[in-house]
């Protein structure tokens, strides 16, 4: 689905023109945008209709609290709206409380951490080279300053399966508190109900974090955590769920009294996240993001953003087995969702920041990522990551994947005739001149 025609005129600012540095620059993105391709995974364009909702005058007014329960005055229609977001996000996601105000993904991680446990209280999550993120723990974050996050990996990296066996005897020795599911690069469908059971077992909350794939979940084209009892959901509402940069935290369970301190339990999650979030972490909501985010739940619950979230793993699939055709050693050789991880090191004798260059040289854009258990240093790891959701909005199909698949292979044989490069970039530029991007008018 494109979006173009919901923004008619988009990309003119005529307000804007008036301060010409901020103007070019922002003209020169809409440009890149237009004229390159878009492979990092954690990346979209959003539609005309969420980008006006963002650029509303929603962002002058502070909202403070909750809808209903506010610090100041006039929020007839600050409620409204992120009433609306809410009973979207828990019609989507099939729960029963949403909490729309994180700021964005790490935001929202860091307020359900604080929410459940204490300083030094631990939390097992995946290992940052075989796919977890960088909110799950890495040294470098504030939050592993405060709790102590002890790791699970894949057992089979040829396969993607997680390692349950040693999953549970962690779980058994640290007794974390959350046991969490996600990731940022990791191309399998996840067993939640092996990781609930392994939570159940040592009294543990089982927390998904599904910023990646919230828009594959909530098509219905990837599983729910929530089916499988999952007691909290994190997500982003910016990649795959195609909605503005922003967070959400979902729950099962209601809110009980909100002014009183609730008691630590499982059944008052919702109460202690609200809290957590709004006083405990953060300041006003920006009302304007919750516009959009609820504009983008609507479109989420539409047929064409299902046929969009089928597309997205149809692409990624055809990529991935495009690039194993031609040579190309994938982490867990292949993909269920939208993302795959490349071993350059294997594939072409060459760093995942290197290849990163070589394909921005010719107008691809993608992101160096670690492999699993990576001998090399994060800033210059050994893989790089590559995800449809992008390229999917602007309406490519598998066909469109030989097509960029070519073009990488390509590059990478010539990585050094900086004249050959310069021939595929034309070449790039022209083919993706033929999708549009929704917001931006190609003038
Ligand atoms: C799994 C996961 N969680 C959290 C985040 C953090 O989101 P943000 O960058 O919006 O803070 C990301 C971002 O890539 C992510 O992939």
């Amino acid at each position: 689905m494109t979006h173009t025609d919901t923004f008619a005129g988009a990309g003119q600012l005529p307000y804007l023109k008036a301060d010409a540095e901020v103007f070019t620059a922002i003209e020169g993105e809409k440009q890149r945008q237009l004229d390159g391709v878009e492979l990092i995974a954690s990346e979209n364009y959003t539609s005309g209709a969420v980008l006006e909702a963002l650029g509303s005058i929603m962002t002058n007014k502070y909202a403070e609290g909750f809808p209903g329960k506010r610090y100041y005055g006039g929020q007839q229609f600050t409620d409204s709206i992120e009433t609306l977001a809410i009973e979207r996000a828990k019609t989507l996601f099939r729960c029963d409380h949403a909490n729309v105000q994180p700021l964005s993904g790490a935001p929202a991680n860091i307020a359900v951490y604080l929410a459940w446990m204490k300083p030094g209280d631990t939390i097992l999550g995946m290992d940052l080279t075989h796919g977890g993120h960088l909110t799950h723990g890495s040294p470098v974050t504030a939050m592993a300053k405060i709790f102590n996050f002890v790791r699970y990996k894949m057992k089979d990296t040829e396969t993607g399966e997680i390692d349950f066996d040693q999953m549970h005897d962690i779980a058994k020795k640290e007794q974390p508190k959350i046991i969490l599911a996600g990731f940022s690069a990791y191309p399998r469908e996840l067993n939640y109900k092996a990781f609930k059971e392994i939570a159940d077992g040592v009294g543990a909350v089982a927390m998904a974090d599904m910023a990646h794939i919230a828009g594959l979940i909530a098509a219905g084209v990837l599983r729910n955590p929530f089916d499988d009892d999952f007691h909290i959901m994190t997500t982003t509402t910016h990649k795959t769920l195609r909605g503005p940069r922003g967070g959400m935290i979902l729950t099962r369970g209601t809110v009980s009294n909100p002014l009183k301190a609730p008691e630590h339990t499982i059944d008052n999650l919702p109460t202690i996240i609200d809290r957590s979030v709004f006083p405990g972490f953060q300041g006003g909501p920006h009302m304007n993001t919750i516009a959009a985010i609820a504009v983008a739940l609507q479109e989420a619950k539409t047929p064409e953003f299902k046929t969009y979230a089928e597309q997205i793993i149809k692409n990624a699939k055809h990529l991935a087995a495009f690039l194993m055709k031609n040579g190309c050693k994938l982490v867990t050789n292949g993909t269920d969702n939208h993302l795959m991880v490349i071993d350059c090191m294997t594939s072409w004798n060459i760093h995942g920041k290197e290849t990163e260059y070589v394909l921005d040289q010719i107008g691809i854009t993608a992101s160096k990522s670690t492999i699993p258990d990576d001998p090399n240093p994060p800033f210059m790891p050994s893989g790089l990551r590559i995800g449809t959701p992008a390229i999917t909005t602007r309406g490519m199909k598998e066909q469109d994947m030989e097509t960029l698949g070519r073009f990488m292979l390509d590059a990478i044989t010539h990585k050094t005739d900086e004249k050959y490069l310069q021939k595929i970039h034309k070449e790039v530029k022209t083919f993706c001149r033929q999708f549009p991007v929704p917001g931006i008018s190609a003038d």
